[in-house]
């Protein structure tokens, strides 16, 4: 009986010849093995229990054997399931990268000024002492060229922080550089008798100071720098673009309506603007700096070769990180460059 059971039981090849061979040896009505049991009945009362313990043996075996056969047959299904292609089967869903939330309010913010006429340009990240400071109008003695306030790479240019020179190299610490290069450009574009050319730019880029990294400071950040040059170009015109960038800016994301935003200006001063202000808008009952503009002052219009007698214009430089970080309401900026997916993933 053990012998054909465990034959029987090895050689079904699928889950119905192995329930055909159950139903021979162990079935509950007809089974061989339920035979054996009735078969007990007849036996003598002194043999009984050396029977019994035999019968608990081969019952034992042939159900061993059977459990054995059942573990073969699903090992072999699974194997089958793995190996077959079902076409209905959803799929896995590819993880898909993501713009980072910087270069999102990046594209936006081109988008938008460009809509207002801007057009975006790029300039250097190494830049030198002329574009960065001469040039704007910021005099040796300013405490923005500190050398300790500047990354300054003394190896490139052979020359050492301080040393005075308008060709030693440093990271860009504003996108001002560009309004000075802009401009010399259409400067040298121009042929003789024509008048220089009105100005209508915005650059964004990355710029670079040694601070330390906290929840509101970046050694890296990036600007967004705006810089109109045309006739009779006054500061109203700088407050109209600067809301209306602004309101466009914060009625593309899901927060607040346009109407709410409201821009403020408060006196202050940059070397290369006169008059000058601070730039804030309204946050959560308060106000938020984003930055700082004013008009051009005629010293740069001079260094560049416009002449302020002719021209006048606006520029501004405004963070882009705060204006992500209020937009989202992001509260520490060294988020945005942790580099954790998570928190990517979010924007
Ligand atoms: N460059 C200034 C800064 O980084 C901002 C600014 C830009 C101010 C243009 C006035 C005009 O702080």
């Amino acid at each position: 009986l053990v012998e054909g059971a465990k034959a029987a039981f090895a050689s079904a090849a699928d889950a119905d010849a192995l329930e055909a061979a159950r139903v021979e040896y162990v079935g509950a009505k007809a089974g061989k093995l339920k035979a054996a049991q009735k078969g007990m009945g007849s036996v003598d009362k002194g043999d009984k229990p050396a029977a019994g313990k035999k019968f608990n043996e081969v019952k034992g075996l042939v159900e061993a054997a059977f459990a054995a056969a059942q573990e073969r047959l699903a090992g072999s299904a699974t194997k089958g399931e793995q190996e077959a292609f079902d076409a209905t089967e959803p799929g896995d869903p590819l993880r898909l990268g993501r713009l980072h939330p910087i270069t999102q309010t990046i594209a936006e913010m081109r988008d938008i000024m460009g809509r207002l006429g801007f057009t975006a340009v790029e300039g250097p990240e190494i830049e030198d002492d002329w574009h960065n400071f001469v040039a704007l109008n910021i005099p040796e003695t300013h405490p923005a060229r500190d050398p300790l306030d500047n990354f300054y790479l003394s190896t490139a240019s052979g020359l050492a922080a301080g040393d005075s020179d308008d060709n030693a190299l440093l990271l860009r610490s504003q996108t001002s550089t560009v309004q000075i290069r802009v401009m010399e450009d259409c400067i040298a574009g121009v042929a003789s008798g024509d008048g220089p050319p009105p100005v209508r730019i915005i650059s964004l880029g990355r710029v670079y100071r040694p601070d330390t990294a906290d929840a509101t400071h970046y050694p890296m950040f990036h600007q967004i720098e705006g810089l109109l040059i045309d006739k009779g170009v006054t500061m109203a015109d700088l407050k109209s673009v600067l809301r209306l960038f602004c309101q466009s800016f914060y009625q593309m994301g899901e927060g607040q309506g346009s109407e709410d935003i409201h821009v403020r200006f408060r006196p202050s001063f940059f070397p290369f603007t006169e008059p000058s202000v601070e730039v804030d808008i309204n946050w959560q009952g308060g106000w938020m700096e984003i930055g700082g503009a004013g008009m051009v002052d005629p010293n740069v219009l001079r260094a560049v070769g416009y002449d302020p007698e002719e021209v006048t214009g606006f520029a501004f430089g405004l963070g882009v990180e705060r204006i992500a970080m209020r937009r989202h309401n992001i509260t520490d900026i060294r988020a945005l460059y942790e580099n954790d997916v998570r928190f990517l993933e979010q924007f």
